[in-house]
C-alpha cells in the first residue's frame, strides 16, 4: 500500500467516523441504552472486502457502550478469499481496547452473503449489521437477496448501517431496503466525501441507518 493511498484511507476512515456518529443522531441514545446492558457487542460486517474499516467500527461501537466491560465482535464475510485472508491477517484474534475496558475480536469468513442462512457458523441476533460501499448496480437481484438476509440476522433492536459510492445507487439501495422490510431511520450525505475518478463516485458518500420494521 503506497504512503498516499495510506493517508487517504485513514482521512477516509475518520470521515466514516464521523458519519456513523452524525447517522445515529436521535436514536443514538437508544442504542446506547441497549449497548450498555448487553456484555457483548456483536457486529456482522457484510462484503467487507479486506475490511479496512474493521477497527474504526469496533472503537465507534465500543465508544457507545461506554465504559462498560466486555467484548466487542466483529464477524467480517465476503466472497473474496484473498481479501479475507488479508483482513484476517491485518485484524483478526482478539485484542485489547484502547483507552477502555473490554476486549475487541474480529474473525472473517470467506462466503456468500446472499446466503448468510446457511452459515449456521454465524449465529443469529446482531446488534449491527454493516455494508460498507453495498454494491446495488453490481447486481440488483444479488444485492437485494444480500439485504434481505441481512436483516434476518438482525436482532429485533439491532441496527443495519449501509454506506455507498453513488447517489443513485444509494437511493435504489434504500427503497430496496425499505421494501425488503427495513425502516429507514436517517440517511445522511458525507459533505467531506472523497471524489474518486468516476464522475460521481466518493467514498462514504452516503451513510444509512435502519431498523427492522415491526
Ligand atoms: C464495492 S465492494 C466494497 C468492499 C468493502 N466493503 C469496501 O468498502 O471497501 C463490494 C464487495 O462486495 C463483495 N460481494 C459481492 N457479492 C457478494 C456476495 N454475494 N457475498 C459476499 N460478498 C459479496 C465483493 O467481493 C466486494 O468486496
Amino acid at each position: 500500500m503506497s504512503a498516499k493511498f495510506r493517508s487517504e484511507d485513514e482521512e477516509d476512515l475518520i470521515r466514516l467516523k464521523k458519519m456513523l456518529r452524525k447517522v445515529l443522531g436521535d436514536d443514538e441514545a437508544q442504542v446506547r441504552r441497549r449497548l450498555e446492558s448487553r456484555d457483548e457487542t456483536r457486529i456482522l460486517d457484510i462484503a467487507c472486502g479486506e475490511c479496512r474499516e474493521a477497527e474504526v467500527l469496533t472503537d465507534f461501537i465500543a465508544d457507545l457502550r461506554g465504559n462498560k466491560d466486555g467484548e466487542v465482535r466483529l464477524t467480517g464475510m465476503d466472497v473474496r478469499a484473498r481479501e479475507i485472508e488479508d483482513a484476517q491477517r491485518r485484524f483478526g484474534g482478539k485484542r485489547d481496547l484502547e483507552n477502555r475496558p473490554g476486549t475487541r475480536e474480529c474473525e472473517f469468513l470467506t462466503g456468500d452473503a446472499s446466503k448468510l442462512d446457511q452459515h449456521a457458523e454465524l449465529g443469529e441476533n446482531f446488534d449491527f449489521v454493516f455494508m460498507r460501499h453495498q454494491n446495488y448496480w453490481n447486481g440488483a437481484k444479488t444485492w437485494e437477496e444480500i439485504y434481505d438476509q441481512a436483516l434476518g440476522k438482525l436482532d429485533d433492536e439491532g441496527r443495519l448501517i449501509i454506506t455507498s459510492y453513488f447517489d443513485k445507487e444509494h437511493e435504489l439501495a434504500l427503497e430496496a431496503i425499505k421494501r425488503l422490510g427495513g425502516e429507514l431511520i436517517s440517511s445522511e450525505f458525507n459533505s467531506e466525501t472523497r471524489e474518486l475518478i468516476t464522475e460521481g463516485k466518493s467514498v462514504d458518500r452516503h451513510v444509512a441507518i435502519f431498523k427492522r420494521k415491526k
